[in-house]
């Protein structure tokens, strides 16, 4: 009969400290996991220099806007976030973004001419501030 009790109290015992370490666990996994493409609140301030890069080439909102309809030099980003996956098949938002910066012409947005956006990003921004811009993009849904 003791024995039984004491085994009894054995099991509860490891029961509760794997759930104990198992919970702890798992808590430690979501952070490790939680960081996306880059910080988009340093992006958001890349996006609205007047002049950025290493050449202090026009900065993205000389060009951008992101109010829906505002068309400057460039397409308004309004939206951008949902639209950047559908543009070319197999390509994610993500690397479509990436692209729009580092090889403007790759793909060109209806109604827009070649050679019109900076061409020199991608050899005059770190490849930091470029996460960086593309995880604010990813914002602007
Ligand atoms: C000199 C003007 C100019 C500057 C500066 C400029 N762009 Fe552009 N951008 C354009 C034009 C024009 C287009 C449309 C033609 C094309 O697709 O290349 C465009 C297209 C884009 C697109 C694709 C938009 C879409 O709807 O698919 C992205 C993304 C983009 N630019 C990001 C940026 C970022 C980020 C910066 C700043 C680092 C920037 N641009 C700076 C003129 C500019």
């Amino acid at each position: 009969m003791l024995k039984k009790t004491l085994l009894a109290t054995l099991i509860l015992v490891l029961a509760i400290l794997l759930v104990a370490c198992g919970g702890g666990g798992d808590t430690g996994g979501e952070e490790a996991a939680g960081g996306s493409v880059g910080d988009a609140a340093h992006g958001e301030e890349l996006y609205n220099q007047v002049t950025i890069g290493s050449a202090s080439a026009p900065g993205c909102v000389t060009c951008h806007s992101t109010e829906e309809g505002v068309v400057l030099v460039g397409p308004s980003h309004a939206g951008l976030a949902s639209r950047a996956g559908t543009y070319v098949e197999g390509m994610s938002a993500e690397d479509y973004l990436r692209e729009s910066i580092t090889d403007p012409n790759a793909h060109i947005v209806d109604g827009f001419t070649p050679d019109v956006m900076y061409q020199n990003f991608g050899e005059e921004l770190q490849a930091r501030d470029i996460n960086d811009l593309i995880a604010y993009m990813l914002t602007l849904n």
